[in-house]
């Protein structure tokens, strides 16, 4: 163990409704890591930091290179769970040599964080994970893949609850992906190209036999698994249920259909179907993401602390350990 993770770990947007969970959830895994949360509203945070012990909470400046921290603040790994337009999160990270996990990028949002490792490759292991339900998805794509020798396609298909939106910071970043920015990244046929028209949408079936019209969204899962396969289709849509239709007595959860079509280790070739189904918000499945993702980057699980380098989560979990992390905590994978 690093003698770095005697320090806490700043989870930036931590009194959230993501960060709370991740702060909860690193808790759980890892008892003894102290956490420090970075916010606004201090006395909020304090809360929550009293019922996780070995916590506090801090006010944090993002229009400031220092955070608006002491100088004396010292830190195992800097995790931001808020678009920080700025940079100085990152470039904290980097002055002092910490882990640093980026959470609030769309594959479209990516170019300055990539700048920046790339001036600075040698300080900071960087982990780029915007990804779907915090790169949990991803990973278990890539653990279904396993049964193939070739993989053609992934095509992944999500159900929202219309209530399940998450908190303010993430409406935000909704509205922008939404309003302003509307042509999704997919990788069509061996080509990745920015969807427009009819590419945008595709029908999937949920995991109730109900069909579901999604729309293609610009997450950086697509640029995973078109990169960590030989698939020449990669594309991930997201449905919404309104409240009014769910089952009754059901509360808010939300559902994501992998589908995979290849060449199986038998040497037959077709489509398997997976489905991941979680009675939380999906801010709960994210925010184990998050927390898997720290106890790696620090060295607590899984292998040595991680060396500075521009990561995905593929990068530095194991597809298959993640599974079944993830059915301890609850989750249902079928089959
Ligand atoms: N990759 C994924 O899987 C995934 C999944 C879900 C959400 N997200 C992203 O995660 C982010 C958080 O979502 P959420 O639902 O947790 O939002 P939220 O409930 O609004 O949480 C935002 C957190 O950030 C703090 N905060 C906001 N502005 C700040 C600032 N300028 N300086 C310091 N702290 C600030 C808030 O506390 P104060 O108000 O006290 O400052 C709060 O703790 C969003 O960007 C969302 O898009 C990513």
């Amino acid at each position: 163990m690093s003698s770095n993770t005697q320090n806490p770990v700043l989870l930036i947007g931590g009194s959230g409704v993501v960060g709370s969970r991740a702060a909860r959830t690193l808790r759980r895994l890892q008892p003894g890591l102290p956490i420090t949360l970075g916010v606004r509203d201090v006395a909020r945070a304090q809360t929550l930091a009293r019922e996780l012990g070995g916590a506090e909470a801090v006010r944090i400046n993002l229009e400031r290179r220092d955070l608006g921290l002491p100088e004396t603040a010292a830190f195992s790994a800097v995790v931001v769970l808020l678009k920080d337009d700025t940079l100085n999160s990152m470039k904290y990270a980097q002055a002092k040599g910490l882990p640093y996990v980026s959470f609030s990028d769309f594959v479209f949002d990516i170019g300055p964080e990539v700048a920046l490792h790339i001036q600075h490759p040698t300080r900071s292991p960087v982990l780029l994970l915007g990804h779907f339900l915090g790169g949990t998805v991803t990973l278990a794509t890539l653990h279904f893949a396993r049964a193939f020798r070739r993989v053609d396609a992934i095509e992944i298909g999500a159900v929202f609850d219309e209530e399940d939106m998450g908190g303010p910071a993430a409406r935000g970043d909704t509205e922008r992906v939404t309003k302003d920015l509307p042509s999704p990244l997919m990788l069509k046929d061996g080509r990745f190209a920015w969807a427009r028209g009819e590419d945008v949408y595709r029908d999937f079936v949920g995991v109730d036999g109900a069909q579901w019209r999604g729309r293609a969204y610009p997450l950086l899962d697509v640029v995973s698994l078109a990169t960590a396969t030989e698939a020449r289709t990669v594309r991930l849509d997201f449905a919404v249920r309104e409240a009014a239709s769910r089952p009754s007595g059901q509360g808010v959860s939300h559902e994501v259909i992998i589908e995979i079509t290849g060449e199986r280790e038998d040497g037959t070739t077709g489509r398997v179907r997976h489905e991941l189904i979680d009675a939380d918000v999906h801010s709960g499945l994210s925010a184990r993401g998050v927390a898997l993702a720290v106890e790696r980057l620090l060295g607590l699980a899984g292998g040595p602390p991680v060396k500075p380098g521009l990561y995905h989560p593929e990068g530095l979990l194991d597809p298959t350990s993640v599974v079944e992390r993830l059915k301890e905590f609850g989750t249902r994978i079928r089959p």
